[in-house]
């Protein structure tokens, strides 16, 4: 199997990324392709972890890439592995209103079987606004 880590910049103004439609897609293709991982915004950025199949995560990447509701994709991890560290595929999104403890508590709990070198780039991210290399 094949598992890549990349952040990418949204197009949408704002935090107006098309999460909804992003999500409604992800959710259906990726049950398909055998697809897990998890895809996290703040509506601005993304980070996202595809892992599966190599076939299903280079057609799904390929696909991510030209994808023009993002830009400045960056690929911060791509490796062979064993086994997954995702059980299903999901999707984090902390909204204005929602209490930082609920959204740390479940970010740590989606991530809870990810290795450091998966886990710390969200954490990154998370805390600080950006991503360590
Ligand atoms: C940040 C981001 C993450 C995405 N993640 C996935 C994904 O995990 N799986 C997927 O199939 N499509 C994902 N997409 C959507 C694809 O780029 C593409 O639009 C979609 O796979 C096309 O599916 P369709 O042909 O079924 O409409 C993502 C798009 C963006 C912008």
């Amino acid at each position: 199997m094949r598992q890549i880590l990349y952040i990418s910049t949204s197009t949408a103004p704002g935090d107006k990324a098309d999460l909804a439609g992003i999500l409604e897609q992800s959710r259906h293709n990726n049950a398909i392709d055998g697809v897990t991982g998890l895809l996290w915004s703040d509506g601005r950025h993304f980070m996202q972890v595809i892992e599966g199949p190599k076939v299903s995560i280079s057609d799904t990447f390929a696909r991510i890439q030209v994808d023009t509701r993002h830009e400045q994709l960056e690929v911060l991890h791509d490796r062979p592995i064993e086994d997954r560290e995702f059980g299903g595929w999901s999707m984090a999104h902390r909204r204005a209103n929602d209490p930082a403890d609920a959204y740390d508590a479940q970010m740590h709990r989606l991530l809870s079987r990810a290795s450091p070198s998966i886990s710390k780039p969200f954490f990154d991210l998370m805390n600080n606004g950006r991503a360590g290399g």
